[in-house]
């Protein structure tokens, strides 16, 4: 392995499962869409893994809750862009460890979402976000990923809904909920224009609707991406 550049060769890269990422702004149903996935294939005989981030290990879940603490207010957007990247190389880690070529990994947030909210959002450079991503994920990318769009306003509000529910596990995750309406609005945008630069991998699928919907659409585009990929 070449630590130094975070890339391995190819062959040890294929030993993990296929990967599957769920991106979108908050309350855009990527959570309740990829349990109804996940059990969907599991009856299709596939071996699945769900997973998030920023967490999915037990170090990146302590890594979440200093990220998503909302009395980190102070935090520089150069240790949350690190804190991110950081959960992901640790994921990464384990998810090479524990799944084979066969399985499937459905993941929400990944990549994309770095962009979307670190460089669309905050504005640091592309650039440089590209580079982590690339060291913290080893060079891993995507085989397909599902981007569920959905209007800031609705996305929020189902957001809140959530969290007064009681369905966050920890009350002290809501530090990007509490961004100004405009940072989520430029976080919408830029995940419309990774969607639009990577038409072949990211799939647009319209949130606005009922879950059951939405379900079918996602099945659609996954069985269609497997029968390709097998072919
Ligand atoms: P989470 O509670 O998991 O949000 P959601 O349920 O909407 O997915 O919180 C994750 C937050 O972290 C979310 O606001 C998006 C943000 N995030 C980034 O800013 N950069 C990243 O690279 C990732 C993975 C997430």
């Amino acid at each position: 392995m070449c630590l130094q550049l975070g890339v391995e060769s190819c062959e040890f890269r294929l030993k993990m499962g296929k990967l599957i990422t769920f991106e979108g702004i908050e309350g855009c149903g990527k959570t309740t869409q990829i349990k109804l996935l996940g059990d969907y294939l599991r009856k299709k005989g596939y071996t699945i893994y769900e997973t998030r981030e920023p967490g999915g290990t037990l170090i990146g879940d302590q890594i979440r809750m200093v990220l998503l603490n909302p009395d980190n207010k102070g935090m520089s957007e150069i240790t949350e862009l690190f804190l991110y990247e950081a959960c992901r190389a640790q994921l990464i880690k384990e998810l090479r460890e524990k799944s084979s070529d066969k399985d499937i990994i459905l993941c929400d947030r990944f990549t994309d979402s770095t962009i979307a909210y670190q460089r669309y959002g905050r504005g640091i450079d592309k650039g440089i976000i590209k580079e982590l991503n690339r060291i913290a994920s080893n060079g891993i990318k995507p085989a397909l990923t599902i981007l569920l769009d959905l209007d800031v306003k609705t996305g929020l509000g189902r957001a809140k809904e959530r969290n007064i529910k009681g369905r966050r596990k920890k009350a002290a995750e809501g530090r990007f909920e509490e961004e100004a309406l405009e940072f989520h609005q430029k976080v919408r945008e830029g995940f419309l224009k990774i969607a639009s630069e990577e038409s072949e991998r990211v799939k647009l699928t319209d949130a606005n609707r009922g879950i059951e919907e939405v379900h079918k659409e996602i099945v659609k585009l996954v069985e269609g991406h497997l029968l390709k990929a097998d072919s």
